[in-house]
């Protein structure tokens, strides 16, 4: 399989953990709720954004200006970055505002990959290129 089919099937699934997560954002009575909600999907989130890291934005940054690809990759840190903000976070008011902020940069970022970055791929990999790393993919999901 290509990886684009692996990632976007990731991305199918994280499409609702996020409606389940605004419901928690708009109905949480304490930090720690939030903080809860957003430990449960982070590690999904962070290692799916570290196998584009790892895998496919190499690939794609060898046949295009590198333009898109570091945009990809300052929004992952940022997913990152405001992960453990709001794991510190001190009040409800800053878990909720951490955890919008996280969810408005995860639902655009989701969507700029959907609409840009995996059609480029499609694009500028070839058919060979995209079967060894879903074949990559697969093995760093222990698949068989
Ligand atoms: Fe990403």
């Amino acid at each position: 399989m290509k990886i684009i089919d692996g990632l976007l099937g990731e991305h199918a699934l994280f499409h609702s953990t996020f409606d389940g997560l605004e419901h928690v954002l708009s109905e949480a009575t304490s930090a720690i709720e939030i903080q809860r909600a957003v430990e449960t999907l982070a590690p999904g989130i962070l290692s799916h954004a570290a196998l584009e890291d790892e895998l496919l934005l190499p690939a794609i940054a060898a046949h295009i200006p590198n333009g898109p690809t570091q945009v990809m990759r300052a929004e992952h840190r940022e997913i990152d970055a405001l992960t453990a903000q709001i794991a510190r976070a001190g009040s409800l008011e800053e878990a909720r505002d951490c955890g919008a902020r996280l969810l408005d940069l995860l639902r655009d970022h989701f969507h700029k990959e959907e609409a840009m970055l995996f059609p480029m791929a499609e694009h500028h990999l070839d058919d060979k290129k995209l079967q060894e790393l879903g074949q990559r993919w697969k093995a760093r999901r222990g698949l068989a």
